[in-house]
């Protein structure tokens, strides 16, 4: 199950994103906006945020209307690693090497064909594991100290 979710900025965004997805038969679960009225991204980040480290979601897609402050707010959720990307490279390598678990974008800043790309290849490429690793479980350490 994929959390998905957005502010008002990336609102636009999402529907598109569900269109594929649903196109896809993926699963997912919406955690809002529902409309396009003003919000704050940190409400939507944590709702999903939990529900990816509660377990209820394997992985997310967030956007914001720049996909930084979505991200900022995912990140501080333990067990979240947010990567807010606006090319294929950042995108897949952020699975090979970091093992992302929430791909973020900006709505204001990507069209829904390249985001749509992005969702591709975030879902369909897994962690390479090996020394990424070891750097990944130091990420994890750094938060554990907190
Ligand atoms: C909302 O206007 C905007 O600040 C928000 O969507 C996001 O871009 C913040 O990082």
């Amino acid at each position: 199950m994929l959390a998905i979710g957005s502010d008002h900025g990336g609102y636009a965004l999402k529907e598109e994103i569900k269109k594929y997805l649903d196109s896809k038969q993926i699963a997912y679960e919406d955690f809002g906006t529902l409309t396009g009225e003003s919000c704050d991204y940190p409400d939507i980040a944590n709702a999903a945020c939990q529900a990816i480290v509660s377990g209820r979601c394997d992985r997310g897609i967030l956007i914001c209307g720049t996909g930084i402050g979505i991200s900022m707010a995912a990140n501080k959720v333990k067990g979240i690693r947010a990567a807010c990307c606006s090319d294929y490279f950042s995108a897949k390598y952020t699975r090979l090497h970091n093992d992302a678990n929430v791909l973020c974008m900006g709505g204001r800043v990507v069209g829904p064909g390249l985001a749509t790309e992005l969702v591709e290849v975030f879902l369909h490429t897994e962690f390479e594991g090996g020394r990424h690793q070891r750097r990944i479980d130091k990420i994890t350490a750094i938060e554990a100290a907190q």
